[in-house]
Order: structure tokens, then sequence, then C-alpha cells
């Protein structure tokens, strides 16, 4: 059986997001287990080409993890004929440059979300990647979560019945960096810099409805700064200029209503750092990253509003939690490689740039929606 290897031009793996989950979890990883096994029998992997701005951390990188090639000029590793793909998990509002260069460049296109900035910007890199034929992809990560794809086999199951209504609580508290450093890179906190709870997390939240429940039809959202000052890597104070929390309804196809509240100043009393509540004629599920609960229709407890008398029932125990019956792999190495095994077959990828516009239009009208103060419809982007 044949072995392929593509080589991929990672740019910005010197970043939270770039090496661990990007480079450690997902190339590196499947490089060390000898590639992606298809369905011919075939076998593809990957080799990086790292790219950043910092040659030091890039050749301390390259030497930690066995990586022969490295370079802080995109335009020369661009031109390298060898390598067919271009991955970029830079911060955010680096991104459509080089995504640009990279199309220029004949190179398939993998990115971190949001894809750029504005929806705009998102619709002209959809044009340059259909243009060009070459295939592209957005991360997806979290319906790559093994709590996701619990929920994802029940919607398939018909256990729900109908869905009506989807509750997500999102965040966790995130350290303003006097009392201890925060541990978040600071520009996420800067709008000027591509920082904000919608820019960051509208694009999941878009992606994760879209294949779960239903296109978004309608946003009300209210996005607010609640700690106004924070510290940065280098201890010194700055405004905090971006959203970091956004409460806000999402009305969806089918009459589904979908409530998400994403806040980076919230204390967790959960389970998970994510909880999705589905409720639904026949059934209703709590999902997070990893865990699934369930309460079906036989099973629902008559639960009886008296103020006079102290609750005796444990409503947390009347779940009953999906089994860990199949293997789940990282999630970010998952989609890389449904991503390289579509590059080798030519064939497009499911999640493409196209749905990272999606994404940055839910953000885009999110933020519009806040402003004004009302609901703001969406008509998504290429349906
Ligand atoms: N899929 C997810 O769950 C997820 C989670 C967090 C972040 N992200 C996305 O990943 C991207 C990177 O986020 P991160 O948390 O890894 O950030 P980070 O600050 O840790 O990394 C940013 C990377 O961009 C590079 N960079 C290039 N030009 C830069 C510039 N002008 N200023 C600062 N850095 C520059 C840095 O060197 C670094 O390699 C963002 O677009 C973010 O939205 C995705």
């Amino acid at each position: 059986m044949a072995q392929r290897t593509v080589r991929v031009i990672m740019n910005g793996v010197t970043g939270r997001m770039g090496y661990r989950q990007h480079l450690v979890r997902s190339i590196l990883a499947i490089r060390a287990d000898g590639g992606v096994l298809l369905s011919s029998g075939d076998r593809v992997t990957a080799e990086p080409i790292l790219v950043g701005r910092n040659a030091e951390k890039l050749a301390a990188l390259a030497a930690e993890h066995d990586v022969a090639d490295f370079t802080t000029d995109l335009d020369e590793a661009l031109t390298d004929g060898s390598a067919s793909i271009y991955f970029d998990a830079q911060v955010t509002s680096e991104r459509k440059k080089s995504i640009l260069k990279a199309i220029g460049a004949g190179k398939h296109i993998y990115t971190e979300k949001p894809i750029a900035e504005t929806v705009t910007e998102g619709e002209e890199l959809v044009t340059a990647a259909r243009e060009a034929g070459l295939i592209n992809g957005v991360v997806h990560d979290k319906l790559y979560l093994p709590g996701l794809i619990k929920l994802k086999r029940l919607i398939d199951s018909g256990f729900f019945g109908r869905i009506f209504s989807v509750r997500g609580e999102f965040g966790y508290w995130v350290f303003e960096g006097d009392l201890l450093s925060g541990q978040r890179p600071s520009w996420n906190y800067r709008a000027e810099d591509g920082g904000g709870m919608i820019l960051d997390m509208f694009p999941h939240w878009n992606y994760v409805l879209e294949n779960l429940f239903g296109k978004v039809q309608a946003v009300t959202a209210k996005a607010v700064t609640h700690i106004p000052e924070r510290w940065d890597e280098q201890g010194r104070k700055y405004t905090a200029t971006a959203d970091d929390a956004a409460y806000a309804i999402f009305e969806l196809e089918d009459d589904v209503i979908a409530q998400i509240n994403s806040s980076w100043a919230v204390r967790v009393d959960r389970g998970e750092l994510v909880e999705f509540q589905v409720d639904g004629t026949h059934g209703s599920a709590v999902a997070g990253l990893f865990g699934c609960r369930i309460q079906h229709r036989v099973q629902t407890p008559m639960p009886v509003w008296n103020p006079d008398l102290p609750t005796t029932e444990d409503y947390r125990s009347q779940w009953e939690q999906i089994p860990d019956n199949a293997e789940f792999t990282n999630g970010f190495r998952a989609q890389w490689e449904q991503f390289l095994s579509d590059v080798d077959a030519g064939r497009p990828h499911a999640y493409d740039l196209a749905a990272g516009v999606r994404g940055l239009q839910l953000a885009d009208a999110g933020l519009a929606s806040s402003a004004q103060g009302r609901r703001i419809p969406i008509e998504a982007f290429g349906s």
C-alpha cells in the first residue's frame, strides 16, 4: 500500500493554539503514528514547515520536535512547490492577508477561526479560494468533542422527539493580570487587536448550532465589558476595549430557540466549562466537552413548586450518563485527519471557508444587535 507525505506550511505555531493543538496534538501526532489510514489502505502523512516572527523560538521548536524546515519569511515558504497546504493559527488580525498570499501561491487552505475580522473580508477569501479551485477548511473543533458527538448521536436517533430549546453556558474566570497573571493572551481583550467574546465565540456557536440543530435565522445579543482594565503579559495595565461577555438568543430553523451565555467573567458552577441543555418533546440532554447526561420522557420526575418546604429531590441524580462507548481522538487531530484525507482525494472539505463566513455573519449580527438594541435577522451566506 502506498504512503504519501503532504508538506504543510504552518503559520502561528508559537501561539497557544498553533503549538499545542495543531502542531503537537495534530500534525506531529499524525506523523508519529505513520499518517492517516485511508479507506483505500494507503496512508497519508504530514510534514510541517514552521513559520513565525521569531527565528529563535522557531529554531527551538524545530529542534525539539525534529522538524527540518522553519522560516520567518512567509513569502519564501510559499514558494516551496513541495508544500501543498497553508495553515494559519496567527492572531486573527494577521490572517486575511496571509491566506490571500497562500491562495495566490496555489496552496490549499486550512485555518483557525474566525477566518477574518469582517464578513466582507471572509467573503473575499471564499471567492479567492473558489476561483483558484483550492480545497479549504476552517477549524470546527467543538463538533469533535466527545460530549457533542454523543449529543449528535442522540439527535440522529430521534431521542428528543421535536427539539424546541437549547441553552448553553460557556465561560470561566479569566484573571485580570494584577493579582494573578491572565491565563489567556491579552489581545483577546483589546478590540483593536481582533479581540472580543462575540468575535471569538459566535463563530463557534454558529457551526455548533447549524450542524446540530439548524441554521441561525436571527440573533438578539447584549455584549458587555464587565472588567474594564486588565494587565498584559508584561504586567502593563491596559484598557479592555473588547467585550468579555455576551448574552444571546439565537432563532434557528424549525422554531428552535437557542440561548447561549458566554463569559470570561463568570465563576464556574457547572460540570464542565461548556454545557448545552437540549429540550425536546420526548427527552432532554445536557452535553459538555466529554459527558452527556439524558432524561427521557418516561423517566421525567414531576417537580412541584412549594416554597414552604426545603428541596428534598436531588435533581442532578435524575439524569443518566451516556457511556463512553466509542474511542474519541483529540478533536483538532480528528479534523486534521479529515482535511488531509480530503486534500489527498482532491475533494472539498465539509467545513469550508463559506461556513467560516457564516460564523462571521453571526458575530457581525451579534455586535450589531448589541449596539442597536434590536433583533437582527440573518440571511445565511451560501444558503
Ligand atoms: N479553535 C479554538 O478553540 C480556538 C481557541 C483559541 C483561539 N483560537 C484562534 O486561534 C488564533 C490564535 O489564538 P491563540 O490563543 O493561539 O493566540 P496566541 O497569542 O497564543 O498566538 C498568536 C500567534 O500569532 C502570531 N502573531 C503573528 N502576528 C502577530 C501580531 N502582530 N501580534 C501578535 N501575535 C502575532 C504569534 O507569534 C503567535 O504565534 C486566533 O485567531 C483565535 O481566534 C481558536
